[in-house]
């Protein structure tokens, strides 16, 4: 499938908690090391909020950032959706608060779940509204807490995780220009999701639930073997992406993975054979954010000046579930 790019990323933004985690902190927490976590994730550090605060000030702070880099007043906003595995509350949704904390009053406002992977389910959604209305300016906001989900003792996941919130406004390219979305991969197999799950808080286990160990009220995975599926799935939707559009890797000016581990973005990087500097990797100063990750990534990819209007960009991810996608775009 390729079609006219119409809608396209106008300005992005991030806000991440001030609180700093270590590796060196988390040696003194659970048996690890600084040099494990490094030779196997590629984390050095990551942000998490401190006892008190909430994902949404973040969420907010960050689709502030974006909006004010664009010029684009609250009151233009016409949706904001938020991809989250970790809102504030269940009800209302993080979207809902962004929404009051901008202040964008004509909005709409609603959460997508799709973990991972949810950053690029939302941008393929604000896409196709963007598609059908083409006057619309849609809020894509990534935000998570998963610190509030981990569970500290549990070394095999407590090392990953981090916390923040990145955005982007969504609209209508104009006529001529060379930027906006080309194609988009969204996919899901259910097959194999007892190896990462948190079965603990939703409606088949409510919170306090006896029948369920307390440990499943946290994040549970199994790494190696989600390891496994992230590589092979990854290096699919890209490769599928290129081929559909009659592209070629060395196509791409920049590939902005998901942030779940160095030694998977390394792997998707020689498959495509790839030099590294055309690969955005920040992963050592935020652990793995979920849905937060690429919006994160393509915010500092813009501001370190690795993107110029019409490069091709290629974003992937792959989350519990399991899903995986991918957007093409020329930025
Ligand atoms: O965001 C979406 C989904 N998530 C992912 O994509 C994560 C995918 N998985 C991974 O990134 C990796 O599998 C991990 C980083 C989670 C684990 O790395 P690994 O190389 O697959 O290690 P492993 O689970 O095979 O464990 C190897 C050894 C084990 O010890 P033994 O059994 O060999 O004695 C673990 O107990 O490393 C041990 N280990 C640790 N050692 C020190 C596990 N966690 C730690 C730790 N510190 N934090």
């Amino acid at each position: 499938m390729s079609s006219k790019p119409l809608a396209y990323i106008l300005s992005t933004g991030m806000a991440v908690p001030k609180k700093v985690l270590t590796n060196h902190d988390l040696e003194r927490m659970v048996e690890t090391s600084d040099e494990w976590i490094t030779e196997r994730t590629g984390i050095k550090e990551r942000h998490i909020l401190e006892d008190g605060e909430v994902i949404s000030t973040y969420a907010i702070e960050a689709g502030k950032a974006c909006l004010s880099s664009a010029g684009v007043a609250p009151e233009e906003v016409d949706l904001i959706i938020c991809a989250t595995l970790t809102p504030d509350f269940l009800m209302p949704s993080l979207a809902i608060l962004v929404q009051k904390g901008l202040k964008a009053e004509r909005a709409g406002a609603f959460d997508l779940s799709a973990t991972c992977s949810g950053f690029l389910y939302a941008l393929a959604m604000a896409n196709c509204v963007v598609a059908f209305k083409p006057s619309s300016k849609v809020l894509v906001i990534g935000a998570e807490a998963l610190s509030r989900k981990t569970n500290w003792q549990d070394r095999s996941t407590c090392v990953l995780f981090g916390d923040g919130a990145g955005a982007v406004l969504v609209g209508r390219a104009q006529e001529g220009m060379n930027s906006g979305i080309i194609d988009f991969i969204l996919g899901a197999d259910g097959s194999n999701w007892e190896l990462l799950t948190l079965k603990g808080g939703g409606s088949a286990f409510p919170p306090f639930d006896e029948r369920l160990p307390k440990e499943d009220y946290y994040i549970k995975m199994q790494g190696r073997e989600v390891f496994k599926v992230a590589v092979r799935m990854m290096e699919k939707v890209a490769l599928e992406l290129l081929e559909r559009n009659n592209l070629n890797p060395e196509d791409i000016d920049l590939l902005i993975p998901h942030q779940a581990n160095l030694r998977i973005i390394e792997y998707l990087r020689e498959r495509l054979n790839l030099p590294k500097e055309k690969v955005m990797v920040n992963i050592h100063k935020y652990g793995n954010t979920s849905a937060a990750s690429i919006p994160i990534a393509l915010h500092e990819a813009s501001l370190e000046g690795r993107l110029k209007r019409g490069d091709l960009v290629l974003m992937v991810s792959f989350g519990g579930g399991f899903t995986f996608a991918g957007v093409l775009m020329r930025w």
